[in-house]
């Protein structure tokens, strides 16, 4: 049985991943600042397959130290699905220095850093598969989500030049960019907004956390063995 990491897995798009993961009958840790409602429910049916540990990732320093545990409870790691993210919004002369810190740390370097260390046990496997959940904001842009929109950039930047240095290795690495969908990081955004990303839509509707699971497990699957470097988007063809 092949287990994958899922940052943020407690919530909105990455419990749908877990859940997603587990069903397809990996092995899953998810990981979080917090279990939560959904989550445990989740634990409790699949407590043979799904595990839980927690980690802040704004505290880079501590990240080596948990990728060590996490490599070391879970030898043979096979997936890493970097999908934490905060979504601090603001027109960048009224943002908080401390707020664009937080997303620089949480978004940019904790995937890095978390990669890096979790990268280790799967080049000395020849295999793994690494998965970053960046966003369509990384290339259309959004008025209020410049820091965001740079950070979600910079992991399509990393996905693509990671995947050459170790491709040779046996390693994929690539990207999933949602458009906008409904969980707790767009709950400010006005229905108004979304109804109007809903109707240019070239579906007529906003993707759904479970179109963006699907695109993991088909990344981390068989099929997807020569795929990499590349960005996936799953936005009901928003920017189609
Ligand atoms: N929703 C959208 O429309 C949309 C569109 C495009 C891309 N995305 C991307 O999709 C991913 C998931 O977004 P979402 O909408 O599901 O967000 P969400 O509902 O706000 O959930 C965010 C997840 O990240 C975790 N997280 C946040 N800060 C953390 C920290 N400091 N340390 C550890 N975990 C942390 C949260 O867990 P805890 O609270 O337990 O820490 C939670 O599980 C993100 O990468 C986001 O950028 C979302």
């Amino acid at each position: 049985m092949k287990t994958v990491v899922v940052t943020g897995g407690t919530r909105g798009i990455g419990l749908e991943i877990v859940t997603r993961l587990v069903g397809d009958g990996y092995r899953v840790v998810a990981v979080g600042r917090r279990p939560s409602a959904g989550l445990d429910a989740l634990l409790a049916a699949h407590a043979d397959v799904l595990s839980f540990a927690a980690y802040d990732f704004d505290d880079l320093a501590g990240i080596h130290d948990f990728a060590t545990r996490l490599a070391r409870e879970h030898p043979g790691l096979y997936g890493l699905v970097n999908n934490a993210a905060l979504g601090h919004a603001g027109l960048l002369p009224t943002l908080h220095e401390r707020d664009i810190g937080a997303l620089l740390r949480v978004n940019v370097e904790a995937p890095i850093l978390l990669t890096k260390y979790l990268l280790r046990p799967m080049l000395i496997r020849g295999e793994g598969r690494i998965i970053n959940i960046s966003s369509v904001v990384a290339e259309t842009g959004y008025k209020g989500l410049a820091v965001y929109g740079a950070t979600k950039a910079a992991l399509t930047g990393f996905t693509r030049s990671l995947a050459r240095e170790v491709g040779k290795a046996g390693i994929t690495v690539n990207a999933v960019a949602p458009g906008y969908l409904a969980t707790d990081m767009t709950s400010g955004i006005a229905d108004g907004q979304l109804d109007s990303i809903r109707r240019r839509s070239a579906l007529g509707r906003l993707p759904e956390g479970s179109d963006v699971a699907a695109a993991v497990t088909y990344l981390l699957g068989e099929g997807a063995r020569n795929v990499t470097g590349t960005t996936l988007t799953v936005d009901a063809g928003s920017t189609a």
